[in-house]
């Protein structure tokens, strides 16, 4: 008899479900090697400027379910190739920094490095989402290395400051608590928000580079 398990969607083969684990097997490697490379990057500044840019990492890989919605909304077929194929966002990396200056730094220097490729690139602090969304975005590929070989690997990477980050997570729980769509005004006093919170992210920069200067 053909097993049959229950996952966060509902019955899906042990087959399609074991090929799947292979994939994300693979996503979850390339989570490790970016994050690897970003706390040696944190450490380096640790010891060279006295301070951590980065405040803290969330990664995440895709749920199941999030993953057959996003191919179903692209007309896309349900399979581990076809989740390869058409996403970008299986694995995700996001980066929250102190200061804005950092972000721009921490992309460059990934950027940078032999082993990644970026794949694309979006500024959402130079150009702001017309919401007030702002956070610098990247995909990247990475080579993982596997017993059966080498693997390129796409991780989507968000960097952003504490503020955008804020702004970003109460923006999200606004939107996921509330039915009905929010009104007009209340979409502008989120974006006005959001123009205060920058404000304050350049705020905190200019007071950071004045100490470090007198010091
Ligand atoms: P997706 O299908 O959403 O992945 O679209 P995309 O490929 O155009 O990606 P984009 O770079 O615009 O955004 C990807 C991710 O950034 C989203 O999954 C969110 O995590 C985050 N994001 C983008 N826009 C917003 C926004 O307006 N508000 C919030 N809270 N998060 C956003
Ligand atoms: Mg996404």
């Amino acid at each position: 008899m053909e097993e049959k398990y229950f996952t966060d969607l509902e019955v899906v083969d042990s087959e399609l479900l074991r090929r799947f684990e292979i994939e994300f097997q693979r996503y979850r490697a390339a989570i490790k090697e970016i994050n690897t490379k970003l706390e040696i990057l944190d450490e380096e500044f640790q010891i060279n400027h006295a301070y951590n840019p980065i405040h803290h990492i969330e990664c995440r890989t895709k749920s199941l379910r999030s993953i057959r919605k996003k191919l179903e909304h692209l007309d896309k077929p349900f399979s581990p190739s076809s989740m390869v194929a058409n996403l970008n966002d299986v694995a995700g990396v996001r980066v929250i920094c102190k200061y804005i200056d950092d972000v721009e730094r921490i992309a460059n220097i990934l950027a940078e490095q032999d082993d990644i490729t970026v794949v694309v690139r979006k500024d959402y602090i130079r150009n702001p989402k017309p919401n007030g969304y702002r956070s610098l975005h990247m995909v990247v590929s990475i080579p993982i290395f596997l017993a059966e070989g080498k693997k390129d690997t796409r991780v989507e990477i968000q960097i952003r400051t504490i503020a955008m980050d804020m702004w970003a997570s109460l923006e999200h729980h606004i939107h996921y608590k509330s039915d009905a769509a929010a009104s007009p005004e209340l979409l502008e006093g989120l974006r006005q928000c959001a123009v205060t919170l920058h404000d304050v992210d350049l705020n905190m920069q200019e007071i950071y580079d004045e100490i470090n200067r007198q010091r």
